[in-house]
């Protein structure tokens, strides 16, 4: 939850509400015009953006209350709605059985692409399959396998000295935090080859968690925000 405290919000006042009561409208009335007629069966809508946005700094948590009530619901935002699912076979059939009927889409690939440029995990199609199809070399070759295997090892080794030098000091520590710094050493070691050097708190491995963190953070606040497209063009807030 540490990286979402990062960013903070103004409480609601009364005008962002209103205008949020009024989009609301707006959004069910098309939805009644639109939608009457066709006899789809839609998840149950359990928000909107807004509640999304007004929850933020407990996103995980609101979320998961939501799921808990409904395993399959809507999220209403004034440019198309948010699907979310804890449903395992949902899950399954996004995932595997119709998988390419399922892309990141255009608004998710606006949203990452600053942060991800082309990467794996911004596109779809034709450049999706060729950098899956490298990297599932990754699992695949001996070599290579065998490689990240004493990567991850070694570092999973540099981890327990530290959770272990921790706790017989009985000190409290941040599990998370670890774990994504060991994540980091791991991939770049594997991916690029460098010492990043996160776990061992050299510096440059710490500015740079910290900036790939606070990136990521920018990326959710992203798909919350409806205007960051006008602020990234004005350079303010936010972006
Ligand atoms: C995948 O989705 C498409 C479009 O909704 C549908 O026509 C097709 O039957 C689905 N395929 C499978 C295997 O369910």
């Amino acid at each position: 939850m540490d990286s979402f405290a990062i960013i903070s919000f103004p409480n609601p006042t009364t005008l962002p509400t209103a205008v949020a009561a009024l989009l609301i409208l707006l959004l069910i009335m098309k939805h009644l015009l639109f939608h009457s007629s066709k006899k789809r069966n839609y998840p149950p809508v359990a928000g909107t953006i807004f509640h999304m946005l007004f929850n933020l700094h407990r996103i995980s948590e609101h979320q998961t209350s939501l799921s808990r009530k409904y395993k399959t619901f809507r999220i209403l935002t004034p440019f198309g709605n948010y699907v979310f699912t804890v449903d395992p076979d949902n899950v399954e059939y996004i995932l595997k059985t119709n998988f390419s009927n399922y892309g990141k889409g255009d608004i998710n690939y606006q949203v990452m692409s600053d942060f991800l440029g082309d990467g794996i995990f911004a596109v779809d199609g034709d450049k999706w399959r060729q950098q899956r199809k490298i990297a599932s070399f990754e699992f695949s070759t001996k070599v290579l396998r065998d490689y990240s295997s004493r990567a991850f090892k070694n570092y999973a080794l540099k981890l327990t000295e530290i959770i272990s030098k921790v706790a017989s000091s009985n000190q409290m520590m941040d599990i998370q935090d670890l774990l994504m710094k060991f994540s980091l050493d791991s991939i770049f070691k594997i991916g690029f080859g460098v010492e990043l050097g996160v776990l061992s708190g050299l510096q440059e491995g710490k500015a740079f968690s910290k900036a790939f963190d606070e990136a990521s953070c920018q990326i959710v606040h992203r798909l919350v925000d409806i205007f960051w497209k006008v602020k990234r063009f004005l350079n303010i807030g936010s972006e």
